[in-house]
């Protein structure tokens, strides 16, 4: 799935010009290749080291089992090319890059000039936090921040995104008859529909357990430190990219699943490490990078435009909700969207891609 919304968005910035594609599949190997307006080609095998090993670079979305089988048989082979990866495998290693290139732009031209060869996109939420929050992490505001996420469907894959949709329909025929009749009543079919999400005639064969009518406060694995390896990330990612691994900004809160499509929601409490004005705030806020716009701590505004429904399928990181805590000075909020696809997943491989083209 990733993999498609790159594909699109390649040819949407016509990023095929000037290179000389060659498509690998690990399920259909000789069936025919897009066409990207160089010719009609066959799919290679993408476990062929020896066709991987004859291109410059290689960008795979084609996640962390993949990258685990063939990236250091390449690289044993004494393959030096460029690798562009969306799989976490090989983000914290000492010789990658964390690729984001609005945050950490120089860090990337530096390790492209050093002769670093591994650029991997950082996990989703970590990345959409950290074009929400840019222009507070520019500026050394953030003493630390705990991220509380509401994350989509589409993060856990395409399946799953099919099933919160069979979800969504089974909730709904399972209602049908006493919705259909307006005189029935609420607690009546709020008892048929607690009934049904516990049922096993309720879809759940991805998640394990519901998600439409409910949600799941656990994402990925168990750490040893309670943190569920999405929680885990946040901080070790997000300093990566930041340069900070040495000196880390606090970064930890919990990651929750809810029954969005493909965007991201996190809301964040934040000290900051000195008191700033909130129109100041604002100001360093809005237009850090060209995706962000800072929304109004207002009702309509953010009801409007500080929502998955809006900006789903867009590149455009809204940040708002900003007002001061109760806790004190310094202690702000602050709740941010974003695509999990594209600014999430696909879009930092493709500006990676094209750095490197120059
Ligand atoms: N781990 C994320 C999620 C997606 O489950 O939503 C990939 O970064």
């Amino acid at each position: 799935m990733v993999g498609s919304v790159l594909m699109q968005r390649l040819r949407e910035e016509n990023d095929f010009n000037g290179i000389e594609p060659v498509f690998f599949t690990t399920s259909q190997t000789g069936q025919a290749a897009p066409d990207v307006g160089q010719g009609a080609s066959v799919l290679q095998d993408a476990t062929d080291l020896s066709a991987l090993a004859a291109c410059d670079a290689i960008i795979t979305c084609q996640g962390g089992d993949y990258t685990s089988e063939v990236y250091q048989p390449l690289r044993d082979k004494g393959w030096n090319g460029y690798w562009i990866d969306a799989a976490s495998s090989l983000r914290m290693a000492d010789d990658s890059i964390i690729v984001l290139d609005p945050v950490n732009r120089a860090q990337i031209d530096q390790g492209i000039e050093q002769g670093v060869k591994t650029f991997v996109g950082g996990n989703c939420t970590v990345s959409l936090m950290l074009l929400g929050l840019h222009g507070l992490f520019r500026e050394n505001l953030i003493e630390w921040v705990s991220p509380m996420t509401y994350q989509a469907a589409s993060g856990a894959g395409a399946k799953n995104m099919r099933e919160l949709i069979a979800q969504m329909g089974s909730i709904h025929q399972s209602a049908q008859s006493l919705l259909d009749d307006p005189a029935s009543a609420v607690l009546e079919l709020d008892r048929t529909v607690a009934e049904h999400i516990r049922s096993d005639g309720y879809p759940t064969d991805q998640f394990g357990v519901p998600l439409a009518g409910s949600l799941i406060p656990w994402i990925d694995k168990a750490m040893p430190s309670g943190q569920s390896k999405e929680e885990w990330k946040a901080q070790v990612e997000a300093n990566k990219i930041l340069g900070r691994a040495d000196s880390p900004v606090p970064i930890d809160g919990l990651c929750v699943r809810v029954g969005a499509m493909r965007c991201h929601s996190q809301a964040m409490t934040i000290k900051l490490k000195q008191d700033v004005s909130l129109e100041t705030i604002g100001q360093l806020l809005d237009g850090a990078n060209e995706w962000v716009s800072y929304v109004e701590n207002d009702r309509d505004q953010s009801m409007q435009r500080l929502t998955p429904a809006e900006v789903t399928g867009t590149m455009n990181i809204p940040v708002g909700r900003v007002r001061e805590l109760t806790m004190g000075k310094g202690y702000i909020s602050a709740f941010t969207v974003g695509d999990q696809l594209l600014w999430g997943a696909a879009e930092p491989l493709r500006r990676m891609l094209a750095i490197l083209k120059g």
